[in-house]
């Protein structure tokens, strides 16, 4: 049966969407990334070789499989043109089976240099952002100025509103924020020499996949980031510029939303995040970095060390909500092995005393809570590598319950290890 999923992130990024898209891939046609930027990072793991993905969707191992970029996406042309290079080096042909949308808007050099010009003027209350520029390119795609893939199209064009757009940046650059303009011919020569090479893969990827679903095809929505770093319903301001949420796949790509079939939301069995801003159940002791170990925790795009706790229920039910997760993908079990007592929470207690089953909205709000926590047995037994859920640890196997309880929702997928074969598939999304 033919079906459109939406695979996300339910927490802070980084829960292993791009293993899970990468496995799943073997039962759909296509997949479309329909938001964010180079900022995210997606591990693949086949056979012990290891692809890590920033802009080309999770489906590009498998032959066959076309990789859309939908308009949501915003697209750094010198870092897709070296991920493109980079799999082609590992013999994995992409060129032919990736589409661009026209409407991308394009991270310039001026918005790379706006974003590390800001964080670094804003001190303390820097966001700890990638520096990637995908923040001042969604204002510029905001503000109705932003260049798009479709632009370098006429270059005539091009070169005039470059002209214009960069001549406000610069003066931001230099007269408000004290640093360095960024240079018009070069970043005009450089465009257009990209442009060259990315143009022939530009194609209306709403008309395509609206095409596949009148003929029967099965596409994965790949989200970047995670639902908690939604720049509408996220941890504000300590988000990203982006929705991230399961919507944004229908806007992101130019679907209709009555055409999304089945959310998965993809969970870490505890929970990371990069950069900063408020996170209740973070863990400064050794639980936190025997996790952090044993989970390598440490950025996929910008190598920073990731920030460890327990896993926060209050936050998975706001996922469920914004995003009408249909169920969980729980990842990274095989990282809390070894624990005499895992936790979880259930709750936050806010600073006047009340009991919130969902975080409030707001970073200053949300960072005042105290998680309220229920106690389990952990497990001393391996469940890493283990891909029959009747081999986990009985332990192990309460904890799941209990998150898939506590959530409400079932929990379809676990994944036991970074190899894309060390899953175990309780329901398969495309099962129907
Ligand atoms: P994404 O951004 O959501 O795709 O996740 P990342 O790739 O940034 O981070 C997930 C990390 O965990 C990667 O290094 C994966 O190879 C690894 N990983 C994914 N699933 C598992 C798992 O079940 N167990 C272990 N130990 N590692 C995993
Ligand atoms: P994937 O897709 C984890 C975080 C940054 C920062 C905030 C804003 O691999 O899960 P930005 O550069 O987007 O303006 O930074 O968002 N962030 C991520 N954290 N995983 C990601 O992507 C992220 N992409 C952005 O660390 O806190
Ligand atoms: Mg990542």
């Amino acid at each position: 049966m033919a079906r459109n999923i939406v695979l996300l992130g339910a927490q802070w990024g980084d829960e292993g969407k791009g293993k899970i898209v990468d496995l799943l891939t073997e039962s759909a046609d296509a997949v479309a990334r329909f938001q964010g930027g180079h900022n995210a990072g997606h591990t693949l793991v086949i056979n012990g070789h290891k692809t890590v993905l920033h802009l080309v969707p999770s489906g590009a191992m498998r032959e066959g499989v076309e990789c859309l970029i939908g308009n949501g996406v915003v697209v750094d042309l010198g870092q897709l043109m070296k991920e493109i290079r980079g799999l082609e080096e590992n013999r994995v042909q992409i060129r032919s089976r990736l589409s661009v949308s026209p409407g991308c808007p394009l991270i310039m050099p001026y918005h790379r240099a706006l974003d590390l010009a800001r964080e670094k003027a804003s001190g303390k209350r820097a966001i700890g952002t990638t520096g990637r520029g995908i923040g001042p390119c969604y204002e510029d795609k905001v503000a109705r100025r932003g260049i798009r893939l479709m632009d370098l199209a006429n270059p005539q064009v091009f070169a005039s509103r470059l002209r214009e757009v960069m001549a406000y940046h610069n003066h931001v650059l230099v007269h408000y924020l004290h640093s360095d303009p960024v240079d018009y011919q070069s970043c005009l020569e450089e465009s257009l020499r990209l442009g060259e090479q990315v143009l022939p893969m530009m194609s209306d990827v709403s008309s395509k996949l609206c095409d596949w679903r009148d003929s029967g095809k099965s596409v994965i929505f790949e989200g970047a980031q995670g639902m908690l770093l939604d720049v509408d319903h996220g941890s504000y301001p300590y988000v990203t510029s982006s929705n991230t949420t399961a919507a944004a796949a229908a806007i992101g790509t130019g679907i209709g939303p009555l055409d999304l079939d089945f959310v998965l939301g993809i969970v870490k069995a505890y929970t990371t995040r990069v950069g900063f801003g408020p996170f209740p159940t973070e863990l400064f002791d050794e639980v936190g970095q025997r996790l952090a170990e044993r989970g390598h925790e440490f950025g996929a795009t910008t190598g920073r060390p990731r920030r460890c706790g327990w896993l926060d229920v209050a936050t998975l039910r706001r996922a469920r909500q914004v995003c009408g997760l249909s169920a969980l993908g729980v990842t990274k079990l095989d990282v809390m092995d070894g624990l005499d007592v895992v936790k979880i929470c259930t709750g936050y207690r806010s600073a006047d005393g009340t009991t919130l089953e969902l975080p409030p909205y707001g970073a200053d709000e949300m960072a005042s809570c105290e998680p309220v926590y229920e106690e389990l047995p952990g497990w001393m037994e391996s469940s890493a590598g283990c891909r029959e859920y009747g081999a986990l640890p009985t332990n192990a196997k309460s904890y799941l319950d209990r998150l898939a309880e506590l959530v409400g929702l079932p929990i379809d997928i676990v994944s036991t290890g970074a190899e894309r074969d060390d899953t175990i598939i309780l329901r398969h999304p495309f099962a129907g």
